[in-house]
C-alpha cells in the first residue's frame, strides 16, 4: 500500500479516528506504518505528546519516531494553522514538514498523514491544507461525515481537489451525528454524484473503539481497496 493524507469535510469528522484505525488495519497485516499530523492546534495536553490526536496516532500506529518529526507544528489555540501562528507571531516554514515527512517515509513502508480542519484550511495566507496535500505528492482518502449538508460539503471538497490536482482514492463516511444521512442513502447519493467509491461505512458507536473501528475497515476489506 501507498501513503495516503486523511482529510475531511470538516473537523471532528474523524479524520483521526480513520487514521488511527487504518494504521491498527495495516500493523496488524504486518505493515510498518508511520504516522504524521503536520499540523496540530488546541489544548496541549499535560504529559506527552503536546496533541491528543498525535497521542493517539503514535500509540495505534507503535511508531517511535521523535515528536518533532511527527508533528513539527503544535500551536496551543484551537484555530487553523494560519490563524494561530499569526496570533502568536510565529512563523511556518512549510519545508520543514516537508523534510520531516521524507524523514518518515525513510524510516516506514507506508506513512498516514492526517490533515487539519478541511481542505481549505489556512496555512499560511495563499497557502492550504490542498497545497501541502500537492506538496507532499501524495493521494487523498476523504472521511465524510453523515449530517445534512454532507453531499454538499463532500462535493465541494471534490471540485476544489479535481481544480488541485489530487487523486481521492476513496471516500470513507463516518456517522458522527444521530440525526443525519442513513448511511446507505448518503453513500448512492455520493457514488452517483462524484464517481468516487465508498470504501467503508462507519457508523455511529456508543463509545468510540479504535480497535472495534480497525475492524470494520478490515471487514470492509479497505486495505486492498488502496
Ligand atoms: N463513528 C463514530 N461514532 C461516534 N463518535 C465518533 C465516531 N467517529 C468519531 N467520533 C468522535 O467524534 C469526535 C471527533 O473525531 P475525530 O476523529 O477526533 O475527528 P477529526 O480528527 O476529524 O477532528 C471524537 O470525539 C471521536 O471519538
Ligand atoms: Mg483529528
Amino acid at each position: 500500500m501507498k501513503s495516503f493524507f486523511v482529510t475531511g469535510t470538516d473537523t471532528g469528522i474523524g479524520k483521526t479516528v480513520v487514521t488511527c484505525a487504518l494504521a491498527d488495519a495495516l500493523r496488524s497485516s504486518g505493515v510498518d506504518v508511520g504516522v504524521m499530523k503536520p499540523f496540530a492546534t488546541g489544548v496541549p495536553q499535560k504529559d506527552g505528546f503536546k496533541s491528543e490526536d498525535v497521542k493517539l496516532l503514535a500509540q495505534y500506529s507503535s511508531v517511535d519516531d521523535p515528536e518533532s518529526l511527527i508533528n513539527p507544528y503544535f500551536f496551543p489555540i484551537p484555530t487553523s494553522p494560519y490563524g494561530a501562528a499569526k496570533k502568536l507571531c510565529k512563523t511556518i516554514d512549510v519545508d520543514l514538514v516537508l523534510s520531516s515527512y521524507e524523514k518518515l517515509q525513510a524510516n516506514h513502508d507506508v506513512v498516514l498523514v492526517e490533515g487539519i480542519g478541511g481542505i481549505l484550511t489556512p496555512i499560511l495566507k495563499d497557502y492550504f491544507v490542498a497545497d501541502l496535500i500537492k506538496d507532499l505528492n501524495l493521494d487523498a482518502l476523504l472521511v465524510v461525515g453523515t449530517k445534512m449538508g454532507s453531499v454538499n460539503h463532500t462535493l465541494l471538497a471534490m471540485n476544489l481537489c479535481k481544480k488541485y490536482g489530487i487523486h481521492i482514492s476513496g471516500l470513507i463516511i463516518n456517522q458522527t451525528d444521530s440525526d443525519g444521512y442513513d448511511l446507505q442513502d448518503l453513500e448512492e447519493d455520493l457514488v452517483s454524484l462524484s464517481g468516487i467509491d465508498v470504501i467503508c461505512k462507519i457508523p455511529l458507536l456508543q463509545n468510540v473503539d479504535i480497535k472495534a473501528v480497525s475492524q470494520i475497515l478490515q471487514k470492509d476489506s479497505v486495505l486492498s481497496k488502496l
